[in-house]
């Protein structure tokens, strides 16, 4: 008899839509053979659920375990405002959506639940689930950071397997691997990275790492550790990073945002109650981030890294009345960290060199990526360019340079591929600090070369490129092409 029942209840299925659809199941365990995936309703397509139906189903997480979970709910209008589908995890967190496509969840201990209610809608539906039985992979990570620390340490989101200790208590933000990351995939697949206040899967979970990049802030743990591990199985996440720091250094920060990808985009810092930031971050310095324009109020200090009380790594500072003349500015580092105080911003970044195309008159500064990073990053060249349409008078005053194992500084400037200016400091013909090199062009460049894996400090050039009339260039020209002249009679 309830064999009949059963191939009734199939064929109604492959039929369509039910009129009251299938009742409610009860919770979902883990099946003997936990390799099975587990089907709802029926093992093969999505089986369409009627209008007003409602149901929550609950995905029973053994201790230790974790379960994959993938959504199907497709309306067969998108007519209705309300969610159709309520995903609840484990901290009775909850996502809404009006349509899922193919939405994955991962879920552990106490569980997590699912919520259809169909509406006025149809509703083509399924669920498939899959456990695992146990949360860590072998061989984690140990990373320690600490108070004195003014480089964050980056633990990336591809398979996360990782003790964090920290000398007060460990606060880490999520850097997304694209900027407009709304309804992005590889984002999406940060609910599989999952963040542990204490030293393993056993301590309470504080959330994804998605929920951590959607929520604006900080995780901070209780204690000294914090776990991070990604769930099976290893969906795409690659690009995204964890971004952990001692808590003492950022315990000032309320809104704290982590910015990634590689377009234009504003960002907007609100620091009207507390101090607010966001970090970038760019794999050993080989891009960088163009500052391009800074509204608001407020005081923005950049960091080569992260916050230190010592400043010890602040690049820059920006408030109202200077950002005009100092933008764009090339902002270099593997992490920079922007913080503003007492106001609200927006920040518009370019990650792209939107720095190298000269407009306007600047007045800035030109840095190697490693400068007071104290970090050795592996590279034998750093080329950076600057061009105009137009000639502009460039001016040169090298602070710092680091010519130490056989570098080199190289600063041309160059018009119409003539060069006006041409030097190059090595460590036996080193170069005049804090004096000023100029000459007008329309082409300038600055390259340091190094061993690839030498310990570079780096430099620092304050740089100014003032437009000039064609005129005084044309003139300018004629008295160089003569001074070349008047010295070959010599
Ligand atoms: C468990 O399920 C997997 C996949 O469905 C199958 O390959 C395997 O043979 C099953 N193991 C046992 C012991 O039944
Ligand atoms: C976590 O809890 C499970 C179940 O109680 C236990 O088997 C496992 O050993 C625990 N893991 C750790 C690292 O303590
Ligand atoms: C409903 O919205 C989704 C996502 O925006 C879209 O892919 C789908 O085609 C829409 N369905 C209908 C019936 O309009
Ligand atoms: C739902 O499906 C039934 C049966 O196919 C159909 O009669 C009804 O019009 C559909 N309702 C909506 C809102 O699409
Ligand atoms: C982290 O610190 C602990 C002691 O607090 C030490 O035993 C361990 O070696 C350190 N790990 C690393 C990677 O520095
Ligand atoms: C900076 O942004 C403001 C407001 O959006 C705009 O008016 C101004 O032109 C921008 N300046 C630059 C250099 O982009
Ligand atoms: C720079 O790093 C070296 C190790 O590479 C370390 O010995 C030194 O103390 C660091 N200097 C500063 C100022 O942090
Ligand atoms: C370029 O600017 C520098 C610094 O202000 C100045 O000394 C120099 O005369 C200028 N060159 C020309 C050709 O105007
Ligand atoms: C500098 O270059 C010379 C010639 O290429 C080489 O012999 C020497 O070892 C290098 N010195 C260092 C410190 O790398
Ligand atoms: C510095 O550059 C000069 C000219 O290119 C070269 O002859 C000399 O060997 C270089 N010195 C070092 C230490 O690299
Ligand atoms: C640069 O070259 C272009 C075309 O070759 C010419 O039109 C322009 O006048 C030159 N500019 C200067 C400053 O000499």
């Amino acid at each position: 008899m309830s064999f009949c029942i059963f191939v009734f209840l199939l064929l109604a299925f492959f039929n369509g839509v039910l009129a009251d659809g299938p009742l409610c199941p009860g919770p979902f365990n883990p099946p003997n053979n936990i390799s099975t995936q587990v089907v709802y309703p029926v093992s093969n397509n999505p089986v369409t659920f009627p209008t007003d139906y409602n149901c929550v189903y609950q995905i029973n997480v053994p201790q230790g375990w974790s379960s994959y979970v993938v959504v199907t709910a497709i309306p067969s209008s998108n007519t209705t405002n309300a969610p159709i589908l309520q995903v609840i995890d484990f901290n009775q967190k909850v996502e809404n959506f009006q349509y899922a496509g193919y939405e994955e969840f991962y879920f552990i201990a106490s569980g997590g639940r699912i919520k259809l209610s169909t509406q006025s809608t149809n509703v083509t539906f399924q669920i498939l689930v899959k456990w695992y039985s146990n949360i860590p992979p072998f061989n984690p990570s140990f990373v320690n950071v600490s108070a004195s620390d003014s480089q964050p340490s980056i633990v990336g989101a591809s398979y996360a397997n990782c003790h964090v200790t920290a000398e007060t208590r460990v606060s880490a933000i999520t850097i997304p691997s694209v900027a407009n990351f709304q309804g992005t995939d590889r984002i999406k697949n940060l609910r599989s990275v999952l963040i542990f206040d204490g030293s393993n899967e056993n301590s309470t979970c504080l959330g994804s790492a998605y929920q951590l990049l959607n929520s604006n802030r900080q995780w901070v743990s209780t204690g000294k550790t914090l776990s991070i591990f990604q769930l099976q199985p290893h969906t795409d996440v690659s690009g995204s990073q964890l971004l952990i720091q001692d808590f003492e250094i950022t315990k000032e920060i309320g809104e704290y945002q982590g910015i990634g990808g590689s377009w234009s985009w504003p960002v907007v810092i609100d620091a009207s109650k507390q101090a607010s930031a966001f970090s970038t971050y760019s794999h050993d310095g080989w891009s960088s981030d163009c500052l391009l324009n800074i509204t608001g109020t407020g005081t923005l200090d950049v960091y080569n890294g992260g916050i230190t009380q010592s400043k010890s790594n602040l690049i820059a500072s920006y408030s109202e009345s200077s950002n005009g003349v100092n933008l764009p500015q090339t902002i270099r580092g593997v992490v920079r960290t922007y913080v503003l105080t007492g106001g609200v911003a927006t920040v518009q970044i370019n990650s792209f060199n939107g720095c190298g195309l000269l407009t306007n008159n600047v007045e800035g500064f030109i840095t190697s990526r490693e400068y007071k990073t104290n970090l050795t990053l592996r590279y034998s060249k750093d080329s950076q360019w600057y061009l105009s349409n137009a000639p502009f008078n460039y001016t040169l005053n090298l602070k710092t340079v680091d010519l130490s194992q056989n570098k080199s500084l190289q600063m041309t400037i160059s018009n119409n591929e003539t060069n006006v200016l041409n030097v190059v400091y090595n460590s036996s013909n080193p170069p005049m600090l804090n004096t000023v090199l100029s000459g007008i062009g329309n082409d300038m460049k600055v390259i340091y070369l190094a061993h690839y894996d030498s310990k570079k400090d780096g430099f620092y050039i304050d740089f100014t490129a003032t437009k000039v009339k064609e005129s005084t260039a044309k003139s300018y020209r004629f008295i160089i092409i003569f001074a070349i002249l008047w010295t070959g009679f010599f």
